[in-house]
């Protein structure tokens, strides 16, 4: 019988991208071994060093070169000595634009023996997905400055979004409901108090959608504002939440911080019709750079994820329960050098219990 064989890209990144991506590649290659089936990894060195040494941020090919793979799997991108927003835009953003990867799916979900900051919860609190729209709205809308430097300079940052976007995104966000079979209710989280445009697009779009195709899920609306707290007051209410590029920005770094972290949060940007990539939701902690004390279970739980999109379920499924297995019994903390363990130690105990 001829093995499956997934062909990965994997870009390290900056700072401690490198050692996160080493360890959730090590579970990779024992979940593969176990579960039978091959991946094949290919390194590029997209980042802040090569762009420090060469100018160049992303060659032009990448896009192009990238979408032969089946799956993108991605440390951190950012570096003290580049101007913020140079790599983010430069490489990040840029590869979820061009591989139109349009949704940016965050689960929140609180493992057990990990420390949430809200008090009288645990896992059976906090287990919901954030689905964040991510090629549209502010991050991809026109702008620009006129009479910069000036008393009298402009700003302008528009936040855009046509039906089509939306109406990809609340697709993806009902089937993903209906799959999950949980409490079977999709929160909309917008704004449309004061955003009247853009939110009454989404609201019209997500009823519209929910009462033809939909009848099964619940639809519920918040604003973002008061989604930020009910996710600390009542993060049980929630099954499922869409929300457009920035509101899931901010929205899924309060869920992460619920969940333990960005040591434990992980995300995937996906294109369903498309190549995919996944990633922690944290960034490239240069302080903590070779130190080996940065918390691999965020980049493992990318992996995760990226198991699962591929469909090795079963996979996917050890490699959450190694995780589990190790945030309940063995680490004593998610941030950097409280786990009590060394990143490749961590990145150890999770393949072990594989
Ligand atoms: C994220 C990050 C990025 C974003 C930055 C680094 C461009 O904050 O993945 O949430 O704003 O999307
Ligand atoms: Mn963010």
């Amino acid at each position: 019988m001829t093995q499956k064989t997934y062909k990965i890209a994997v870009l390290p990144g900056d700072g401690t991208g490198p050692e996160v991506v080493r360890e959730g590649l090590k579970v990779l290659e024992t979940a593969s071994g176990k579960y039978g089936f091959r991946m094949e990894f290919t390194e590029f060195d997209f980042g802040g060093d090569r762009y420090l040494s060469t100018g160049e941020v992303l060659p032009e090919s990448a896009p192009e070169e990238l979408r032969r793979f089946d799956a993108i799997y991605l440390g951190a991108i950012g570096h003290p000595d580049v101007k913020p927003g140079v790599l983010e835009k430069g490489i990040l953003l840029k590869l979820r634009f061009e591989l139109d990867q349009y949704i940016n799916l965050r689960p929140v979900k609180l493992y057990p023996g990990v420390e949430t900051p809200l008090r009288n919860k645990g896992p059976e609190h906090i287990d919901y997905v954030v689905v964040r729209e991510n090629t549209g709205g502010l991050y991809t809308g026109t702008g620009g400055i006129s009479m910069k430097g000036t008393p009298h300079e402009v700003a302008v940052q528009s936040a855009v979004y046509n039906r089509f976007q939306v109406d990809r995104c609340l697709r993806y966000a009902f089937e993903l409901t209906r799959n999950r079979n949980r409490k079977k209710t999709l929160a909309l989280c917008g704004k449309t108090n004061v955003l009247t445009y853009v939110f009454d697009l989404w609201e019209r779009a997500f009823h519209e959608m929910g009462g033809r195709d939909y009848p099964d899920i619940t639809r519920e609306y918040y604003h973002v504002d008061a989604t930020c707290m009910w996710m600390v007051k009542n993060p049980e209410w929630f099954d499922v939440i869409v929300t457009d590029n920035m509101f899931g920005d901010i929205i899924t770094d309060l869920g992460a911080i619920t969940q333990g972290g960005m040591g434990i949060a992980a995300g995937g940007n996906i294109n369903p019709e498309g190549v995919s990539m996944f990633e922690p939701i944290g960034g490239s902690a240069p302080k903590y750079t070779g130190k080996h004390v940065i918390n691999p279970l965020a980049a493992i739980a990318s992996a995760q994820m990226m198991l699962a999109h591929l469909g090795e379920n079963r996979a996917a499924e050890a490699v959450e329960k190694a995780i589990m297995f190790v945030t309940a019994n063995k680490l004593k903390g998610m941030g950097a050098g409280r786990m009590g363990y060394s990143t490749p130690e961590v990145g150890d105990l999770v393949a072990e219990h594989l």
